[in-house]
């Protein structure tokens, strides 16, 4: 394992569990000082006790991502916690399972702020001090089904790409300073959510929820789903010293899933 996050401050959100708290863990294995958020509780408290029981001091700071007020708030205080924000990473939960046919304007309205709007709003707050020190990392986790729709994930389908061009745009605008922007887009990934996706399917489908993840593994040519820990050292990956020329970049971790080029 390197350090060379050494000096650096790193804030992830939806870090409580899943691949966030993987991210988080992996940042701060590589010498980073991290605050982790979610919307707090119990996880949050237990993912802090975890990160300790490594030897992690990790800032916990509770905020729902899905409202403007929260975002503002939380930013502030890791900023207060940490001295400054040299990292974000961009995670939440993903949002509700349901078919195109299916989505209600309820839908839409619920899933923009939580898969869409968190992401730029936690940039536009984070984004000034970064240019500033003329060094920053930020990361947004995605999901395959940028590259790949996925069927009964409609909302997901949709708007993870809007996530994308907008990242997309904004590397290009803050590359001179220093910020590199990428996308981690994780495939079927052994954390809570995929059990509540199974569930899902398998209430939809009539079958299982282990033959819906048998049926997913057989869909993977690496003839598995991935660790929370191989999409964390992804995203530490692209936040190094290594990475500083990798910027507007998708990176897909999913056992060769996609069936697309690249
Ligand atoms: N697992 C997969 O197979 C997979 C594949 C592709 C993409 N993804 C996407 O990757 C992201 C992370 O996935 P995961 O599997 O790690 O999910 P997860 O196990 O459900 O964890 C989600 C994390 O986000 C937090 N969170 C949820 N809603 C929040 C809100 N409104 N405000 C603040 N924090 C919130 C949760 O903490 P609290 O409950 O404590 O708030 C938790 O820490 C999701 O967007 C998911 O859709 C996952």
């Amino acid at each position: 394992m390197t350090d060379d996050l050494e000096g650096r401050t790193a804030l992830v959100t939806g870090a409580s569990a899943g691949i966030g708290f993987a991210a988080a863990r992996a940042l701060a294995l590589r010498g980073a000082r991290v605050a982790i958020s979610s919307r707090g509780g119990e996880r949050l408290a237990d993912a802090q006790r975890a990160l300790a029981d490594e030897g992690i001091a990790a800032a916990a700071i509770a905020a729902d991502l899905r409202h403007l007020e929260e975002i503002e708030r939380l930013v502030e205080e890791a900023q207060m916690r940490l001295g400054r924000i040299d990292i974000l990473v961009a995670n939440s939960g993903g949002p509700t399972p349901r078919p195109a046919v299916e989505l209600t304007e309820e839908d839409w309205r619920a899933a923009v702020p939580a898969v869409l709007l968190f992401v730029p709003r936690l940039v536009r707050l984070a984004l000034p001090g970064m240019r500033e020190a003329r060094w920053g990392r930020i990361v947004a986790v995605n999901s395959v089904s940028s590259r790949q729709p996925i069927p009964n994930l409609a909302l997901s389908n949709a708007l993870r790409p809007a996530v994308l061009g907008y990242l997309k745009t904004l590397s290009q605008e803050v590359a001179a300073d220093g910020v590199t922007v990428n996308a981690v887009l994780p495939g079927y990934t052994l954390t809570e959510r995929q059990v509540e996706l199974a569930a899902a399917t398998a209430a939809r489908t009539g079958r299982s929820s282990e033959e819906v993840r048998a049926g997913w593994t057989a869909a993977v040519p690496a003839a598995r789903l991935a660790e929370p820990e191989e999409i964390g050292e992804a995203v530490a990956f692209l936040c190094s010293p290594a990475a500083a020329y990798v910027t507007g970049q998708a990176l897909t971790v999913d056992g060769g899933y996609v069936r697309g080029l690249l």
